[in-house]
């Protein structure tokens, strides 16, 4: 354990965490948008900058992926990185102007509209797709392809996927709305990787309720029997509360 500084409080930290964890634990806001708890930090949208005073010299850098140090001296909120964050949220809403979520950060550091022309973009980039597939669910079905302009989050060759599992962690963790599941019928269609699965029905109550991959996957990593993987979670709730009675009766 060491101290580190920020915006004048001393605050514990423990080697291996970063600034925006030990200032989230003394609770001490910071913005973010490409970060989520459970995945690696990426750095992507820079609205977690912090400014880090280190042997005599300070420099913006982003709490979310900057580990802390001991004796760093740290400040969240002065003039010049209320600045830059607004800068970069004009960019952001700029890039992706009808997204809620984008509106709504912006707003919350004061940039209701941005003088930058819009770009009617539906990722920013962030990569928490990437990382929640890659770190949550362990299939790496997608990744950042090329460059500069033309760089974007798809599946190799932006073909249909052969190992998405389908299991919508994407979908979820993605900030803008970009990402959409649909299901008709028995198959599910996550378009925006122009990838479909086919469904897995409950072998109880007949309702799709996962797809076939995703159910292949889970038995492989838990060891649960392939009774229970085949129903949906009401079901499987029901079937383990009445083995329950039957126990302790
Ligand atoms: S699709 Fe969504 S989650 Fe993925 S990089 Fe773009 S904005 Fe982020
Ligand atoms: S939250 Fe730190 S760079 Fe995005």
């Amino acid at each position: 354990m060491f101290q580190i500084e920020i915006d004048g409080r001393e605050c514990e930290a423990d080697q291996g965490s970063t600034i925006l964890e030990v200032a989230r634990r003394n609770g001490i806001n910071i913005p973010t948008l490409c970060h989520h708890d459970g995945l690696t930090p990426y750095g992507a949208c820079r609205l977690c900058i912090v400014e880090v005073t280190q042997r005599g010299r300070s420099r913006l850098e982003s709490s979310c992926t900057r580990p802390a140090e001991d004796g760093m001296v740290i400040r969240t909120n002065t003039e010049q990185i209320r600045e830059c964050r607004a800068l970069i949220a004009e960019l952001l809403l700029a890039r992706c102007p009808s997204s809620a979520r984008i509106q709504a950060i912006s707003q919350e550091l004061g940039v209701t509209k941005t003088r930058f022309s819009p770009l009617n973009e539906d990722c920013i980039l962030c990569g928490l797709c990437v990382r929640a597939c890659q770190d949550a669910i362990g299939a790496s079905a997608i990744s950042f392809m090329n460059r500069g302009m033309e760089r974007k989050v798809s599946t190799p060759f932006d073909i249909d996927s052969d190992v998405c599992v389908g299991c919508g962690a994407c979908a979820q963790v993605c900030p803008t709305g970009a990402i959409k599941i649909e299901d008709v019928g028995d198959r599910r269609y996550v378009r925006y990787f122009n990838t479909e699965l086919e469904l897995l029905r409950c072998s109880e109550c007949g309702r799709p309720f996962t797809t076939k991959r995703r159910k292949t996957q889970l038995a492989a990593k838990q060891p649960l029997p392939d009774d229970l993987l085949c129903l949906c979670q009401t079901c499987r709730r029901k079937r383990l509360a009445s083995s329950l009675r039957t126990y302790v009766r």
